[in-house]
């Protein structure tokens, strides 16, 4: 969109599930760069909203709830504010952080379903759809897991698989399973509401096509859905929490969760202007983390649907589909709104190495960085910038946190203004110095500084926020630089004059460095502003170098960064292995964990304590023993593998755990009737499971 026809911005950051609490991984890939992108709006005194919000319904929180043993309100309610509370701390400044759970979505959404369904958008079809007859329950989503048919993955989602980025629809998924149940699930038929996503392929194809401009890998998602033809999707669910569907014969049916969260991007505009549209103040500002000041007078409405409106998703890459096909497909049948003019998705961050997993603790948690990294929001902020997963899967690790503070923050940025302020404080008692005659170095060096905001703009504009953050650090490289070429701690002795010259120059790189550092390190920007004792400039000043005025007094010097030790990166890692191990995902014999069981399954197995009271060896065999066990039931023959070990002599009168209902199989021509625990070390070497103590044969081991 050209930059002149723009009057206001829309961004919207994915709103993540409350069902855990943020992680490096979505700062990296959705909050970070969509913060970075409004304050630099902002300080460019554009018109601009950023909203946000918890995703409170659908099965990721049904499913926590079940798992916590809690209802779902007690679940969103937690992570809300977990959530809310981490991002507010973090510096991730949305003009509000609503909620999907609130009464002003639900209206809202539901409003959105009435409109497409009275303009007779939706197909009414009863189909076969999976239920799990144990739990007695359709299962939607997540509720089932099975393999992906694109991409062969053993865990996609009935929606949707993370691995390849497929909407799927449950029926598609191979050998599907009930997460409630562990169980194969049956088909039952039920009426949902289908959105014919086939019939807006063209509009969208239009669309997608208009914006030549978007990332690589969002436009090659869209155009590979396109081109295998889009197929009429459900936009209703049977499950009983979420937003109800408002229409009739809709009895225990809510809205699918991917239809209602984009509209809380909505929802949450319209929240946002309600109190202050009849200028009272909103009674759940704090709920919804409104920055009740930003808020002027105003419309939601020129916010979604003017069209020199300026609208920008940002969003983590599995969420491409929903938002550049699904939810333009609603807008589009609803007919009142504006599309998207860029939908800047990221790859994935990996954490030293490994795939980020909530369900594996391998994550480094927003709220716990917090805690233990007290004051240092910007450590974080800067090093996932500098590494952001912009256009392929990026890696995490401890050490390149430690090292791009210790190298970069500390050594370039911090020490640069350090030196500056400090010696303006040693020669001139802390005034800005006058700039006195200029030599043909300092003009380069100001020229230099001239270009970088120009440079800086454009990155960030076309969402390349790593090489942006790149020529920040460039401008305090300039300084370092001029600094060192100068030497005015050397040329004090002889050339006062020089000293106020080269400081001057250097102060205005300072002050330059706090109005392009902002966007990307805002508390370290307010230390800065602190320190030159000012109230700061906004983009239009970036460049000058007439910010700071001469006899201007600057407060004392403090640092800006501090050094990260060695023992500090360790404990993080220790804290990960420690996730490792608690998961024991890889025992130390190297056999990776299976797959989890339901307590049906295991409880399927019959396992008794018995005892062996014959052993012979099986003839030409080397490894098998034929047994006879007196199982508290009854006397049968076991074959089993463990001549190697023990002596047959020598086990007589053994006690052991034996499944006895394990089907009978022949072995070596004998009829083998169950099978006998061992573990096995990693040498392979074999020993009894036993009860310790001596139990009566036919003992039940659970
Ligand atoms: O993937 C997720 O975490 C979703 N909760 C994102 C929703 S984005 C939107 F549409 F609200
Ligand atoms: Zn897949």
């Amino acid at each position: 969109m050209d930059n002149s026809k723009i009057k206001r911005y829309t961004v919207t950051a994915a709103l993540p599930y409350t069902n855990g609490p943020v992680h490096i991984g979505h700062l990296a890939g959705v909050y970070l760069p969509a913060d970075t992108y409004v304050r630099y709006l902002r300080s460019n005194k554009r018109d601009v909203k950023f909203i946000c919000g918890s995703d409170e319904n659908g099965v990721p929180i049904t499913l926590k709830a079940k798992k916590e043993g809690v209802t779902p309100q007690v679940v969103v309610d937690k992570y809300h504010k977990i959530i809310g509370d981490s991002f507010k701390d973090f510096g991730v400044s949305f003009d509000i952080y609503h909620r999907t759970s609130s009464q002003m979505h639900h209206q809202t959404a539901s409003d959105f379903f009435k409109t497409l369904y009275e303009k007779g958008v939706f197909t009414e079809e009863i189909t076969e759809q999976y239920y799990d007859e144990k739990a007695q329950t359709f299962l939607a989503d997540r509720y089932i897991t099975g393999t992906c048919p694109k991409c062969g993955n053993e865990n996609a989602y009935g929606d949707q698989c993370e691995n390849c980025g497929s909407t799927l629809n449950a029926t598609d998924l191979i050998n599907p399973k009930s997460t409630l149940s562990g169980e194969p699930p049956v088909r039952k038929e039920t009426k949902n509401w289908f959105l014919p996503l086939d019939k807006y392929e063209d509009q969208l194809r239009t669309y997608i096509e208009s914006h030549k401009e978007w990332k690589p890998n969002v436009l090659g998602q869209c155009q590979s859905w396109l081109n295998a033809g889009l197929q009429p999707r459900a936009m209703t669910r049977d499950l009983d929490w979420g937003v109800k569907v408002p229409v009739k014969d809709a009895e225990g049916k809510v809205l699918y969760v991917w239809f209602d969260a984009p509209i809380g991007y909505i929802s949450a505009t319209k929240e946002l202007f309600e109190y202050a549209r009849l200028d009272v103040w909103n009674p759940r500002a704090e709920e919804y983390y409104i920055n009740q000041n930003e808020v002027e007078k105003g419309n939601w409405e020129e916010y979604w649907k003017s069209k020199d409106t300026k609208l920008v998703h940002f969003i983590g890459k599995d969420n491409i589909v929903f938002h550049c096909i699904i939810f333009p497909a609603m807008l589009m049948a609803h007919g009142d709104y504006i599309l998207a003019d860029n939908v800047p998705a990221n790859e994935f961050l990996n954490l030293e190495g490994q795939k980020i997993s909530t369900s594996k603790n391998w994550a480094v948690w927003l709220n716990e960085y917090l805690e233990e990294f007290e004051g240092k929001q910007d450590v974080l902020r800067y090093v996932l910038t500098a590494t952001a997963p912009e256009t392929k899967d990026n890696d995490f690790t401890w050490k390149d946190f430690q090292a791009r503070n210790n190298n970069e923050l500390v050594a370039i940025l911090g020490n640069f203004i350090n030196r500056v302020v400090v010696l303006t404080h040693k020669y001139f008692d802390g005034k800005v110095p006058m700039c006195m005659k200029i030599t043909s170095t300092d003009q380069q060096v100001i020229d230099e500084l001239a270009a970088a905001p120009a440079k800086i703009s454009a990155s960030i504009e076309n969402y390349r926020f790593r090489e942006a953050l790149g020529e920040v650090m460039n401008v305090a490289r300039l300084g370092n630089k001029y600094l060192a070429e100068t030497e005015p701690w050397k040329v004090i002795k002889t050339d006062e004059d020089r000293v106020r010259t080269i400081l001057n120059i250097s102060l205005q790189i300072a002050a330059n460095l706090e109005i392009l550092i902002e966007p990307f390190l805002p508390f370290t920007a307010d230390k800065l502003m602190k320190m030159l004792n000012y109230g700061g400039h906004t983009w239009e000043s970036a460049g000058r170098v007439n910010l700071l005025h001469r006899g201007h007094q600057l407060n004392e010097p403090v640092l800006l960064f501090e050094k990260i030790e060695d023992d500090a990166v360790q404990a993080q890692i220790d804290k990960l292995n420690q996730s490792k191990l608690d998961n024991n995902t890889t025992s130390a014999t190297g056999a990776p964990a299976k797959e989890d069981v339901q307590f049906e399954q295991f409880s399927a197995i019959d396992i008794r304590v018995a005892t062996i009271i014959a052993a012979e060896k099986v003839e030409k065999t080397k490894k098998l023993l034929k047994l006879t066990l007196d199982t508290g039931l009854d006397q049968r023959t076991v074959v089993s593998g463990i001549a190697e070990y023990y002596k047959p002599e020598d086990i007589i009168g053994q006690q052991v755990s034996l499944i006895v209902n394990l089907a009978p199989r022949e072995i070596k021509g004998i009829m083998s009737q169950g099978m006998i625990l061992m573990s096995e070390d990693a040498d392979g070497k074999l020993a009894f499971v036993a009860p310790i103590a001596k139990h009566q044969n036919g003992s039940v081991i659970r």
